[in-house]
């Protein structure tokens, strides 16, 4: 019966997570998966965390089904971390916003949602994007293009004037997904000045600007981060926004995020509200119960968001201080190369530059693992690790 089902080629992130659990060897790094490790290597468990979710298990609510769109007051929660508690789209009632398996799972939806309401509509994405990206979008049944974004030849920052020429030309009513922060897979992110002028191209060329943002709090902080959302919000644009909590709450198998719609008026977010509910239905049902009660306790709850604040600081801190030893410490072992984007990229990313070959050799002969684009996720990095993950990348650049 299944005799014509051909074998899976393994997805570019989570095969490579298995090859590095399946190496024996002991010194083994990775750099992978777009997970924070703390200093000692392990992924943590946040005291915030710990503490709300020991008050979720404490009340003992009913392991009920939740609604479909899942529950009020981690929707009402996400809302308020967006864009701000007190922001009009929020008490106007303009955000539709369900609870989602992950961001993924918010993306997803709102591509099955796009589909059916825009069914002409095509998808851009940033060149390069997240890997998942496009098969999301292709299996929601869309054609995917990309627009210029990352600089290989001008020393890697964003092509800004290409993104805003190729943006300017596209139809009405193409989906132009962009990174709110942290972009993956490269750590080039959109100055606030190039978002301000980005956001009229999307608004007068009538574009559907669909935000991910699963790296809240890494790139310049939890509020600074949501700055692409505000701006588009006050803007008055109508947008998607998947956020996720995997990273920012390092609740990564809870599977938390949202998905929000701004719309023009509450009436508008109602029906929407009520068309993901239908994508949803016939999905998954509706959202699982557990992790999305411990976010939104960390975010009710005046001294566990205060505590979540800290340790999002202190995951955001240590990323740059392993950004800074890697510079250094390759810096003077490949003098006369410039290695600043270590610096100035932001987020767990970094695009390194290494082809192909020499991420192979990397993993095989040095068993340092990252992506066969080049990227690196910084946040796999410790003071027991870098230098050596250093002293492999200096010997395959320079060999
Ligand atoms: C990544 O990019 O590594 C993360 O977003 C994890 C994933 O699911 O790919």
């Amino acid at each position: 019966m299944f005799a014509h089902v051909e074998p899976f080629a393994g997805d570019p992130i989570l095969a490579l997570v298995e090859a590095f659990n399946a190496d024996p060897r002991p010194h083994k790094v990775n750099l992978s998966i777009g997970i924070y490790f703390d200093a000692q290597g392990r992924i943590p468990v946040l005291p915030s965390v710990r503490l709300a979710e020991a008050r979720v298990v404490e009340e003992g609510g009913p392991k009920t089904y939740l609604p479909i769109e899942g529950a009020a007051n981690f929707r009402g929660a996400v809302q308020r971390l967006l864009f701000g508690a007190n922001h009009a789209v929020v008490s106007e009632k303009r955000v539709a916003t369900i609870q989602s398996i992950g961001s993924s799972g918010g993306l997803t939806v709102g591509a099955d949602f796009i589909r059916r309401w825009f069914p002409k509509a095509e998808v851009w994405v940033s060149d390069p994007t997240w890997e998942n990206h496009r098969s999301m979008f292709e299996g929601a049944g869309f054609a995917v293009h990309s627009y210029p974004y990352y600089d290989v030849v001008g020393g890697g920052g964003v092509r800004f004037a290409a993104m805003l020429d190729a943006l300017a030309r596209l139809p009405a009513g193409s989906v132009v997904l962009l990174h709110a922060c942290c972009h993956n897979p490269t750590g080039v992110d959109l100055s606030r000045a190039q978002w301000d002028q980005l956001i009229p191209v999307l608004m007068e060329r009538r574009l559907i600007p669909y935000l991910d943002l699963a790296y809240q709090g890494f790139g310049d902080g939890i509020e600074a981060d949501a700055y692409a959302a505000r701006a588009l919000a006050e803007a008055g644009a109508s947008f998607f926004v998947a956020n996720s909590f995997s990273k920012s709450m390092s609740v990564y198998g809870e599977r938390c995020g949202a998905l929000s719609v701004v719309c023009p008026d509450a009436r508008q977010a109602d029906a929407v509200l009520g068309q993901l509910k239908f994508d949803v239905r016939r999905n998954y049902s509706n959202p699982p119960i557990h992790g999305g009660q411990i976010v939104a306790h960390v975010l009710a709850d005046a001294d566990l968001r205060a505590m979540w604040e800290a340790e999002v600081a202190a995951m955001r801190e240590r990323i740059l201080a392993m950004r800074k030893a890697l510079h250094g410490v390759i810096g003077a072992k490949v003098p006369g190369r410039d290695f600043g984007y270590f610096l100035s990229q932001s987020g767990m990313f970094s695009y390194t530059g290494l082809s192909v070959a020499q991420v192979d050799r990397l993993r095989e002969q040095y068993a340092v693992y990252l992506l066969r684009s080049g990227r690196m996720c910084v946040a796999g990095l410790n003071e027991g690790n870098v230098e050596r993950t250093a002293q492999a990348m200096a010997e395959v650049l320079t060999d």
